[in-house]
């Protein structure tokens, strides 16, 4: 029976090229986001049996629950969980709405914690030869950023997250790190200005802002037995800027 793996936000950015790694390698697998792409659309196509795909909020926890119970339903076992759903919204701390907060809190982090509960719990009924969670954090969680004070509170949460989940899941055999890219050229990262992206882009060895094809391979090998021995870190992919 191939694995299956749930990775959230799948239809566009990093989530998309996710997807894509993880059904090219065999996987069975189940995404949602709040609305759905061509691309996604043209991937289920593809592979109608392997690919579950719902249009949710990360916010609403009942939908979180729901979909990971349906995919059990449908899938059987689930072996990886990636919450990679994310929403950013910049500013300074003293011009931050209450609604943009909210947002970031649950979504980023509530959103990332109730799945991967509803994940793992479907993990501890149903034990498979490799299990692991993935949360992808961001460099800001530990470099900061002016105008991500939020969002890099977030991040922060799900790395603390990921490492005591890590101690209470390891006798369980399920493995649990977190993932945190630098800046990558994708939708969440468009609001940069042509100032700040230079900045970045100067102050990278490697010359460059990332790009999801940068993050998945890190992704599919700490969600495989390869990564047998692997779990509570924060693999930093950021072309060497921290
Ligand atoms: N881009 C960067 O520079 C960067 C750097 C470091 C870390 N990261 C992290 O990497 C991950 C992927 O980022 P990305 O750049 O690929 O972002 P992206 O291009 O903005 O894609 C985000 C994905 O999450 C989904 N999503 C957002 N809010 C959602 C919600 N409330 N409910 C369900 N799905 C939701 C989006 O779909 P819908 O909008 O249709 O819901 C989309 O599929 C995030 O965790 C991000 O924090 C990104």
């Amino acid at each position: 029976m191939p694995p299956t793996s749930i990775i959230s936000g799948g239809s566009r950015g990093l989530g998309l090229a996710l997807v894509e790694r993880f059904l090219a390698r065999g996987d069975r697998v189940a995404t949602f986001s709040r609305s759905g792409s061509a691309a996604l659309a043209a991937l289920a196509t593809l592979h109608p049996d392997r690919l579950h795909a719902e249009t949710i909020d990360a916010a609403d926890a009942c939908s979180l629950c729901r979909f990971v119970e349906q995919v059990s339903r449908k899938f059987g076992q689930i072996d990886h969980c990636i919450a990679n759903a994310a929403v950013a919204h910049e500013g300074v701390l003293p011009t931050m709405r209450d609604d943009e907060i909210d947002s970031m809190l649950s979504v980023n982090l509530r959103g990332s914690i109730v799945l991967v509960r509803e994940a793992v719990r479907q993990m501890l009924l149903n034990p498979s030869a490799s299990s692991s969670v993935v949360v992808l954090s961001s460099i800001v969680a530990a470099r900061g950023s002016p105008g991500l004070s939020v969002y890099a509170a977030t991040k922060a949460g799900l790395e603390g997250f990921a490492k005591s989940l890590a101690r209470e899941l390891g006798s369980r055999g399920i493995r649990v790190n977190a993932v945190a890219p630098g800046f990558l050229d994708t939708d969440l990262s468009a609001s940069l200005s042509a100032e700040n992206r230079s900045r970045i882009i100067r102050r990278t060895p490697l010359g460059r802002l990332g790009e999801p094809a940068d993050i998945v391979g890190a992704i599919d090998f700490l969600s495989s037995a390869r990564a047998a021995f692997i779990t509570g870190q924060v693999l930093t992919i950021d072309g060497g800027a921290s």
